[in-house]
């Protein structure tokens, strides 16, 4: 995929149609043209009067677990997917990214009040145990059937919450290929009632735990230090600064929220992409860097003192290959195609390995130019549009701007106006 950015759309389509081998059918997904219609709009959420376009891009470069990866990215922001890709070659050179998966479980929570003597109904719920399962299942005997499906009950008693104690059960459940909001969700409710009859207590919440700590994925890579050279900086130099940026994401909640928001540019990207909800996949990042009470970076970065830079990127990942959006919506069914990832979980290790790569990206501009110089550069042809440009007069506006090394709205629009006074 040597220069596969600075080839035409059209060709960029070609390749990698022909790359996942898509047939002509998914090929016309990708292109201008929205796959989703507004019909099939409609069915998704309510009160529809449109589709809302994102730029879907390939990040190249990609090795997971010795795979060769081309991987869609669906994300407004200038520099992301140049940055997994150079962050991905980088990766490449140390053999790529070594990615696992937990197995997928998700948590659902039965919040229970006005508990009389909570002792008893953790014990009695525990001797319920199997029985509860057993209901939990109920719910949804094809997840079942596909090897899922009830693991097990936790409770715990919270002695101090501002409405005073109550007892929290936990259903732990293997959803398999999906995401498992609705699995979990339906097993919550089916249990409500037995939950009330064994506690005696009165059963208020029955909801998905968006903290899916028992579904981790995990992606490393180690990179020799050689290839991190940029412009003045030795490689060496890079890597010290890589690790003392990342030393203040560790130390630091301010950083560390910046921090991992370039690892969830990555991250985030692939999820809607492949029709995944990002806002729990979000919430789920952020409420795992804080597990230890102090919120922190999502990676570590270390020289081994070898010659080489080792990162690791560990977070919840709650991501399906089928069901919700992901099996309605055309884009995302090519994009998994394209990913050629068939379980959730291979699904999580290339997100996991995008949101190191990315992170690896943003650490190694900041450790040397800063990221504004390549960024703004990127960003110039979205000033230019912003400003009225349009066809080939954005790639002019922008390139005047970057010739005059200021890129703003009111210098985009000073351009423009000068090339239309010229081309009247
Ligand atoms: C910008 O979208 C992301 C960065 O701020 C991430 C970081 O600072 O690590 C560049």
């Amino acid at each position: 995929m040597a220069g596969f950015y600075s080839r035409p759309p059209q060709e960029r389509i070609e390749l990698v149609s022909r790359w996942a081998a898509l047939s002509p059918e998914e090929a016309s997904v990708l292109g201008s043209r929205c796959a989703l219609d507004l019909a099939l709009a409609s069915r998704l959420v309510e009160n529809v009067v449109g589709v809302h376009g994102l730029p879907l891009a390939i990040a190249v470069n990609f090795v997971v677990n010795g795979r060769d990866v081309l991987v869609p990215m669906a994300v407004e922001e200038p520099s992301v997917v140049a940055g997994a890709s150079a962050a991905a070659k980088l990766a490449r050179e140390g053999g790529g990214f070594k990615a696992e998966a937990t197995a997928p479980e998700m948590i659902g929570q039965l919040q229970v009040l006005n508990v009389a003597n909570p002792e008893q109904a953790r014990s009695r719920l525990l001797e319920s145990r199997d029985e509860l399962l057993a209901l939990a299942d109920e719910t949804d005997p094809v997840l079942v059937g596909l090897g899922g499906g009830a693991r097990d009950l936790e409770v715990r008693l919270l002695e101090n919450t501002p409405a005073g104690p109550m007892l929290v059960v936990h259903l732990i459940v293997d959803c398999r290929d999906a995401m498992g909001a609705n699995v979990v969700n339906t097993a919550c409710e089916a249990l409500a009632g037995p939950v009330e009859r064994i506690t005696g207590g009165r059963v208020v919440l029955r909801i998905v735990s968006n903290l899916a700590d028992r579904r981790l994925a995990k992606a490393r890579c180690s990179l020799p230090e050689e290839g991190l050279a940029r412009d003045e900086y030795s490689g060496e130099e890079v890597a010290r600064g890589i690790v003392d940026a990342w030393a203040l994401a560790a130390a630091d909640p301010h950083r560390a929220a910046t921090h991992n928001k370039g690892i969830m540019n990555g991250v985030d990207a692939v999820v809607v992409a492949t029709g995944n909800d990002w806002r729990a996949v979000e919430a789920g990042a952020h409420a795992y860097a804080a597990r230890t009470g102090r919120y922190a970076s999502l990676t570590t970065w270390q020289r081994d003192g070898q010659g080489n830079l080792a990162g690791e990127l560990e977070m919840p990942l709650a991501v399906g290959t089928v069901g919700g959006t992901t099996g309605a919506h055309p884009t995302a069914q090519v994009a998994l195609k394209i990913l050629g990832v068939e379980t959730a979980g291979e699904l999580a290790e290339v997100i996991a390995s995008v949101g190191l790569a990315q992170n690896l990206a943003a650490l190694r501009a900041l450790a040397t130019e800063g990221i504004q110089r390549g960024h703004m550069r990127l960003h110039a042809r979205q000033v230019a549009a912003a400003a009225g440009a349009r066809g080939d007069d954005i790639e002019e506006v922008a390139e005047g701007m970057r010739s005059e090394g200021t890129i703003r709205p009111d210098r985009a629009e000073a351009i423009l106006a000068q090339i239309r006074k010229r081309d009247v």
